[in-house]
């Protein structure tokens, strides 16, 4: 079931969601080599308290067969696609980072994602995580009335064969809004005019994962978190609350 939010819930979801989108900030700037994902995390953990936020990630369990999420963010290297766990790994210069945040704040979720290189960045990581952030500003384009969750799913698919990589299959963005993860799913391919048409109050968390081989699959390591290519190549992924407004399109987790 669909639920659309008031202007009064909007407002507060900005405030959620500008605590993840400082909260990134944050982790992004100190993501540099010689730093550990677990360092990261504690930085997110830290900000998101003083916030008086609470994280959304940490315990989170989807099902029965998976054991709760053990970070306040995912932290995804290389050829991490997402919910990678924040560990002891150490960065190093020339890794493709992704960082997702969620938090809860008067009750309502904010949820986003950003890559960025540590360090010095290869040309063509550099290309892989701008194709996967023009990928997210079309769909953010695309969250109007009366289009599809089809054309959102378009714009993203559009993208990513104009660049010639894989788009993670399984995978896509989701409802949000007093849960993490609600109804609708939002694919990350589609066709035009498909699917459940938007309204105004729909919130949406929109979150294009592009491969840079190309290939879309994907292998879980026995942590049963961290989801990593089937080739080994590289991944980009990033991730916005977007609400479909009257004014347009608005960013709940911009800066
Ligand atoms: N942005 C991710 C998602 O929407 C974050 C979930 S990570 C988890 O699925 F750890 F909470 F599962
Ligand atoms: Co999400």
């Amino acid at each position: 079931m669909v639920s659309l939010k008031s202007n009064a819930e909007i407002e507060l979801m900005r405030e959620a969601g500008r605590v993840v989108a400082d909260t990134l900030r944050v982790v992004t700037e100190a993501a540099r080599p010689g730093v550990t994902l677990k360092e990261l995390d504690a930085l997110a953990a830290e900000h998101i308290r003083a916030a008086r936020a609470l994280p959304s990630f940490l315990g989170y369990r989807p099902y029965a067969s998976v054991p709760p999420f053990p970070g306040v963010l995912c932290l995804s290297v290389n050829d991490v696609v997402v919910h990678g766990v924040p560990n002891e790994r150490v960065l190093r210069d020339g890794d493709l980072l992704s960082a997702d945040c969620g938090a809860i704040l008067g009750g309502y979720h904010g949820d986003s994602a950003v890559t960025v290189a540590v360090g010095r960045a290869d040309p063509a990581a550099e290309r892989l995580a701008l194709a996967t952030r023009e990928a997210l500003e079309a769909a953010i384009a695309a969250m109007v009335p009366d289009n599809t969750i089809g054309d959102v799913a378009n714009a993203v698919q559009r993208v990513a064969e104009a660049y010639g990589y894989g788009i993670l299959r399984d995978h896509g963005g989701h409802g949000i809004g007093t849960s993490m993860h609600e109804d609708p799913h939002v694919p990350n391919s589609g066709r035009p005019g498909r699917g459940y048409r938007l309204r105004e109050g729909l919130v949406l968390a929109l979150e294009p994962m592009f491969v840079e081989s190309g290939r879309t699959d994907y292998r879980i390591l026995p942590d049963r978190w961290t989801l990593v290519t089937a080739d080994g190549s590289r991944a980009a992924h990033f991730e916005h609350t977007v609400a479909v407004t009257g004014d347009g399109p608005r960013v709940l987790t911009a800066l």
